[in-house]
């Protein structure tokens, strides 16, 4: 594939899009693919981007013959189809599906981690639903728990699919909830964290401050 013939909507504070810059500077990819920042909310979609996914949501990926990939998981997958150094998603066999099921977790707090965001970021105070809010922030300590206690030690065998996940849920909770101060209950998935926020991809891909 020639240089540079992706392009790849994205916006630097979207988590969703921070997993596929991983798995792109993880597999020696980022060459190949043009960067399209984008701005869309729930109540502003952007034009551009709604004509590439009817959806109006990030990651997109417009291939160098013309099609579009979205969202975050099919990319992923793609990519991973396009490099020759070991799989960061299992073909086959019961790594696969667990591998996947961890990565779907990480994006199921991201995604209550998103729904916060734009509750509280977006919609006027007087409107903003607390019990709603509270089961969100629920779903996010429901699944640290759960890689604390059953999956960092298989997070910590490979930074593939479901590390990068992680990586990027937890990047993102530091970024919109500073104040949660997660490490202090959940300290193995802490220094995993710790860890893998040392490698380059992490380091390049970090959202704003
Ligand atoms: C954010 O500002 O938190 C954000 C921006 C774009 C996509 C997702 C999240």
């Amino acid at each position: 594939m020639s240089a540079t013939s992706m392009t790849l909507y994205y916006n630097s504070a979207s988590p969703f899009a921070r997993k596929v810059l991983v798995l792109l500077h993880e597999t020696e990819q980022t060459s190949r693919v043009s960067l399209k920042a984008v701005s869309p909310t729930p109540v502003s979609p952007d034009n551009e981007l709604i004509q590439e996914n009817p959806a109006g949501k990030l990651p997109a990926l417009r291939l160098a013959d013309g099609n579009v990939l979205h969202d975050s998981r099919v990319i992923l997958d793609y990519l991973d189809h396009q490099h020759v150094g070991n799989a960061l998603i299992p073909r086959e066999g019961s790594a696969r599906w667990r591998r996947l099921t961890l990565a779907s977790l990480a994006d199921a707090l991201l995604d209550a981690a998103l729904l916060i965001r734009y509750e509280t970021f977006l919609r006027p105070a007087e409107k903003q639903w607390r019990e709603w809010l509270d089961n969100q922030q629920e779903k996010i300590t429901r699944s640290l728990l759960y890689f604390e206690q059953e999956a960092v030690t298989e997070l910590s065998s490979n930074f593939d699919i479901a590390s990068i996940s992680v990586a990027a849920a937890l990047g993102y909770l530091d970024f919109r909830q500073p104040d949660l101060n997660w490490r202090s209950s959940y300290p193995r998935l802490a220094a995993w964290y710790y860890e893998v926020s040392q490698r380059p991809s992490m380091i390049e891909t970090q959202p704003p401050a």
